[in-house]
Parts: C-alpha cells; sequence; structure tokens
C-alpha cells in the first residue's frame, strides 16, 4: 500500500517551491528596508503558551491545536502561529534590555487542525513581524504600511486592508456587557456556538457566519462606538498616518480577529483568487502580552501573512526555471568522466548543467535533454575529446555543429557560444 501524506499537509514540488522562495525574498528585503531582523522559532512550544496567549476561549485553542503529551509527560502542541513564541523569545532572552525596541520577522510552518479548504490547509506557512517596545500610532501605521508595501511587492490581486480598534482595558469590558447583553436578550436567534460564545467570549458574537446570528447581531452596538478617549484618538493617528501614505483602507467595525490577545489597532488584509478563504493576512496590537508571560510592560504590534494564500492571490507567478542551459551527452563510460568533470566546472561558475549517462545511447540522451528542457546538448566523445572540440546539437532547430565548442570549456566562453548559435553568427 502506497504511504501518502497525513491530510491537510502537503509537499511544496519544486515549482510551487520557486513561489516561495520569491516570496520570502521580497518579503526580507522589505524587512530589511523596515528594520526587521530574523527571529527563528521552534516548531513545537508547551501547550501553556498558547493556551495563555491565545485565549482559552478561542477556536484555535479549544479545537484546532495539534497538543500530545511528551515522554514525560509534558503537554506540548506544535505551533499554531508565532506571535506567542516571538513574545516567549523576547521574554526569555530579555531583549527589551538589548533595544529599548524590538524588531523581528519569521518565516515557517504552523498548524492548525481545522477543515482543509482552497486555502486552508493544516499545515501552513507564515510570513510574521513582531515590532515590540513602541505604542504609539506610528509603529501601528507603519506595521501596516508594510504588509501594504508586501503585499505589493509580491502582487497579490486586488489586496483590501481592513482596520478596527478593538479598545482597551479601559473601555472594552464596558463594552463588551453591552454586546452580551443585547445577544442574551436574542438568544433564541443564535446558533449553538454563539450560545457559548455569549458566556465565554462575546466578541465573536459579530464575526459569526450562521446566517440567523448575522441577522439577530444586525444592529449589535460596535467597539468603535465605545472607545475611550485615548483609544479614539490612537485609532485616529494611524488611520490619519495610513490616509496621508495613500494606503486605501477600509473601517470595518465588526472585525474582532480570532485571537484573544489583541487591543486597539487590527487589521486584516483579503485578496482576490481565494475563493471563501479570502484573508491573506492578519495582525493588530498586543500591549498585555508580554507581560502576560511574565516580561516588563511592553507593548506590541504585528502581522502575518499566510504563504499558501499569498501564492493563490498572486497576478503573475515568479519565474520557476530549472531547465539546464545545456546538457553533456558522454559516448561511452570513459567520455561520462570527462562530461563530469566539465559539468562541475561549469556549475561551480553558476552554470546549470545536466549530465547524461554514458551507458545509454545517444538518441536516449538526445531525449531525456529533450524531456529536461535542454535548448543545447554537448556531446563528449572521445574523438571529440582527442580533436578538444565538442559538437552541438541545437535542440530547438534541431541542427548539428560540428567542433563549435572547445574542451574544456569555461561557462562564460561556453555561454557566449551559445548566444552566438543562437543568433546565427556561427558556421
Ligand atoms: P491569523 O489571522 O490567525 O493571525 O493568521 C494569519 C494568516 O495566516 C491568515 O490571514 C491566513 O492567511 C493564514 N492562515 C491561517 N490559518 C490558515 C490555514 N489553516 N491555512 C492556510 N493559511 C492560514 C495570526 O496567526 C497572528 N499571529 C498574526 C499576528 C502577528 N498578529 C500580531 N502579530
Amino acid at each position: 500500500m502506497k504511504i501518502t501524506s497525513v491530510k491537510g499537509f502537503h509537499d511544496i514540488l519544486p515549482e510551487q517551491s520557486a513561489q516561495w522562495s520569491g516570496i520570502e525574498a521580497k518579503a526580507r528585503a522589505i524587512f530589511a528596508s523596515y528594520g526587521f531582523g530574523e527571529i527563528r522559532l521552534p516548531i513545537l512550544e508547551r501547550t501553556e503558551l498558547f493556551r495563555r496567549g491565545i485565549g482559552e476561549a478561542t477556536d484555535i485553542v479549544e479545537k484546532e491545536m495539534y497538543t500530545f503529551a511528551d515522554r514525560d509527560d509534558t503537554s506540548l502542541t506544535l505551533r499554531p502561529e508565532g506571535t506567542a513564541s516571538v513574545v516567549r523569545a523576547y521574554v526569555q532572552h530579555s531583549l527589551h534590555q538589548q533595544a529599548g525596541f524590538s524588531k523581528l520577522f519569521y518565516v515557517g510552518p504552523m498548524f492548525r487542525r481545522e477543515r482543509p479548504q482552497k486555502g486552508r490547509t493544516r499545515q501552513f506557512w507564515q510570513i510574521g513581524v513582531e515590532a515590540i517596545g513602541r505604542d504609539d500610532p506610528g509603529i501601528d501605521a507603519e506595521v501596516i504600511l508594510l504588509m501594504h508595501d508586501l503585499l505589493a511587492a509580491i502582487g497579490v490581486r486586488a489586496p483590501r486592508i481592513g482596520i478596527n480598534s478593538l479598545g482597551c482595558a479601559a473601555c472594552r469590558p464596558a463594552y463588551i456587557e453591552t454586546l452580551a447583553a443585547y445577544g442574551r436578550a436574542r438568544v433564541a436567534a443564535l446558533c449553538e456556538n454563539c450560545t457559548t460564545r455569549l458566556e465565554r467570549n462575546p466578541l465573536r458574537l459579530l464575526d459569526c457566519k450562521v446566517e440567523t446570528c448575522g441577522v439577530a447581531m444586525a444592529d449589535a452596538p460596535l467597539m468603535l462606538d465605545c472607545l475611550c478617549a485615548e483609544c479614539s484618538a490612537h485609532f485616529g493617528r494611524v488611520r490619519a498616518a495610513l490616509e496621508r501614505e495613500s494606503v486605501p483602507i477600509e473601517l470595518q467595525p465588526r472585525m474582532v480577529r480570532g485571537l484573544d490577545y489583541y487591543c486597539r489597532t487590527a487589521f486584516e488584509a483579503t485578496a482576490e483568487g481565494l475563493g471563501a478563504q479570502n484573508a491573506v493576512g492578519g495582525g493588530g496590537r498586543y500591549d498585555k502580552l508580554v507581560k502576560t508571560f511574565g516580561g516588563p510592560d511592553a507593548p506590541g504590534v504585528g502581522f502575518a501573512l499566510g504563504v499558501e494564500r499569498l501564492v493563490l492571490s498572486m497576478r503573475e507567478p515568479f519565474d520557476a526555471t530549472l531547465c539546464p542551459e545545456v546538457f553533456l551527452a558522454p559516448l561511452g563510460a570513459a567520455s561520462e568522466l570527462d562530461a563530469i568533470r566539465m559539468a562541475h566546472r561549469l556549475r561551480s561558475d553558476g552554470m546549470r548543467v545536466e549530465v547524461g549517462s554514458g551507458d545509454k545511447s545517444l538518441k536516449s540522451q538526445m531525449r531525456l535533454a529533450d524531456k529536461v528542457g535542454a535548448p543545447y546538448v554537448l556531446i563528449v566523445g572521445e574523438e571529440e575529446l582527442a580533436a578538444g572540440a565538442l559538437t552541438v546539437r541545437d535542440m530547438v532547430a534541431k541542427r548539428d555543429h560540428e567542433r563549435a565548442v572547445g574542451y574544456p570549456c569555461a561557462a562564460a566562453e561556453l555561454r557566449g557560444m551559445l548566444e552566438r548559435l543562437s543568433a546565427n553568427e556561427l558556421e
């Protein structure tokens, strides 16, 4: 019986992988320009980190984590996101002492046991940033600007950024009370999940996808109308900075995000080409998380983009060319050694080279060269070597050029020659 990968866990084959690398390269360049340094995090963490960080009453912690007991019975979890780990590392390594302000980015796989569908997998990749140590609205705006620049550089189709404020410890509790009271008065119309949310996480009543809940909560009070003066001023300055940079943002007063650590600014990016799971990224401010993990009173803000979804929503794929520039076809076992030596030298000069097997006929090597998309084949035979010149076959024009290439031959020389061949300047 064939063994296949686990449901929701995918291989990323070379052509796809080239998209991953292209996206990562764009991200790394932009992160460097904004002054973010890379942090590489473990994939396994203590379960408690996510329970305390993301929140007991979230879907992620309640239903989606891959949690298991280690051999010594410690409960471990495959990380469902990166923020909690970054904050743990920030506290563990006392990063606040090294620099008043830390700007970190990460790239890596995350794990959530959700129902797989287009753009939703159980192992997925995130590219994320966290800026820890500043609570001013300017840094929120810069982080959103960074996300906007990145989506533009990747060429995501029709990106849209929604933004909301979730208030703070001063104004949110009273709002939650009002919201819960509103929900309780309509409990008969709410789905089973929302009935539980009423007690455990009333904010989530606002973004339930069940139609009857949507209708029941349509005129529910909104956090934006209940912000305290500080939160309101903060939000106004974030929006003003983004509007001034002409970042098109949409006010989304019902957006609440699926993780409990957020306060004040929350945002989400959507794009075309994704179907139901159209969020390519999301983030927000988390001012209490560092303290929750035993660190100083350091506020933070960040976001993460989902790489699978970025790939689905890109206007144009990155170039995934892996075809060899040239194929060396040795004639017989002795010539194979020369072909390997020549390929070794050309590759060390950065040329993409494929070598055939000296045990195979020239005809079958030509077939292979065609299959791998090599535009030229160099025939490496004893006679050719003795003459110090190799025959080149142009696979596109299906023509041979006798003694076109000297042996041995440097990559620059060979490339030059092949270019002249394709421009019909030789012969
Ligand atoms: P999140 O909204 O849960 O936020 O995830 C961010 C992005 O990860 C989503 O917008 C989506 O593109 C991708 N994603 C999430 N789940 C899946 C899945 N099952 N399959 C494919 N892609 C998925 C966070 O994780 C926060 N840690 C973001 C953050 C950073 N907030 C502050 N700093």
